[in-house]
């Protein structure tokens, strides 16, 4: 964990507090959180998104609330600072909860969210234009060869996507994630983020959970809803997030952290992954923010 990422996520959690204190919703604290990590171009997300294997950066987000059970996301979305509003759009001004690829940003133009200036590239040597299945193919076997090393996970941890939980006065959790992705990803590559169920869950009956990590482990065994219903079953958080992640390892060598809510205040940060930055807030408003949990 760098100082800035530790900085930045300190003035999320206090930023969290002073709105939740004012009775603002999960919801928005949720979305504020995110926007601010999303901003900081210190983690996986927004202005700090991963790029595909083409070079384009297609980032994924999601929120949901616990009351009515609402979620909004947007997966492979271009061009944005804060796919988290996006996705809360989603959920705000439509019948749907997922919106994809172009759809997504153009959906996102139409509403005025921030734009993400273009990067400037060094100027390379133009190699010859290849067409697209001469692309692809190129892509395809980096891709494949790095997998059959069995990097890709080792590559992607450490990236972190964003993610936030929150319980309000009126007794409702939000949870909510973004990301760039994970490394040498194939141009369309979707992860865990925007899947509710697997990236994020909230549900005023169990809990909020936000994950990051390893997305295709993630979505293999669905892991937020998992969560969610050993919650809902009486577990603790630690023992439902432990016992999740736990299956994830055993099952399919996967390597996930968590961000776990109960609707009683009681939380749980935890990582099958060598370190996980983050944070917490309680009812003192003193944030404490580590790389590690045990
Ligand atoms: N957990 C983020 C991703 O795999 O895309």
């Amino acid at each position: 964990m760098t100082v800035a990422q530790a900085a930045c996520l300190e003035s999320a959690l206090a930023d969290g507090h002073r709105l939740l204190m004012t009775g603002a919703p999960a919801l928005s604290v949720v979305e504020a959180a995110i926007r601010l990590l999303e901003d900081s171009g210190l983690f996986n997300a927004g202005r700090g998104a991963n790029r595909q294997l083409d070079g384009v950066r297609r980032m994924d987000a999601s929120i949901m609330e616990g009351c009515r059970l609402r979620a909004g996301a947007v997966a492979s979305i271009e061009g944005i600072v804060h796919p988290i509003t996006a996705a809360r759009l989603v959920m705000e001004k439509t019948a749907h909860v997922l919106l994809v690829g172009q759809s997504a940003s153009r959906f996102a133009d139409y509403f005025g969210l921030v734009r993400a200036t273009r990067a400037k590239r060094a100027s390379r040597p133009r190699s010859p234009q290849l067409t697209p299945r001469a692309g692809l193919s190129r892509m395809l076997r980096l891709h494949q060869a790095i997998m059959r090393t069995g990097r890709i996970r080792a590559r992607s941890l450490g990236k972190e996507t964003v993610g936030s939980v929150a319980l309000d006065l009126a007794g409702t959790v939000a949870a909510g994630a973004s990301t760039g992705g994970v490394d040498v990803m194939l141009p369309g590559r979707v992860g865990d983020t925007p899947l509710i169920g697997c990236g994020v869950y909230a549900d005023n009956e169990a809990g909020a959970v936000s994950m990051t990590g390893w997305g295709e482990s993630i979505i293999r065994v669905a892991v937020a809803k998992e969560i969610s219903d050993l919650l809902a079953s009486g577990l603790s958080p630690v023992r439902s997030a432990n016992r999740v992640l736990r299956k994830v390892v055993d099952r399919i060598s996967g390597a996930a952290g968590v961000l776990v809510l109960s609707p009683d205040g009681r939380f749980a940060i935890r990582h099958s992954t060598p370190h996980m930055v983050a944070g917490s807030i309680g009812w003192d408003g003193r944030p404490v923010v580590r790389g590690r949990f045990a």
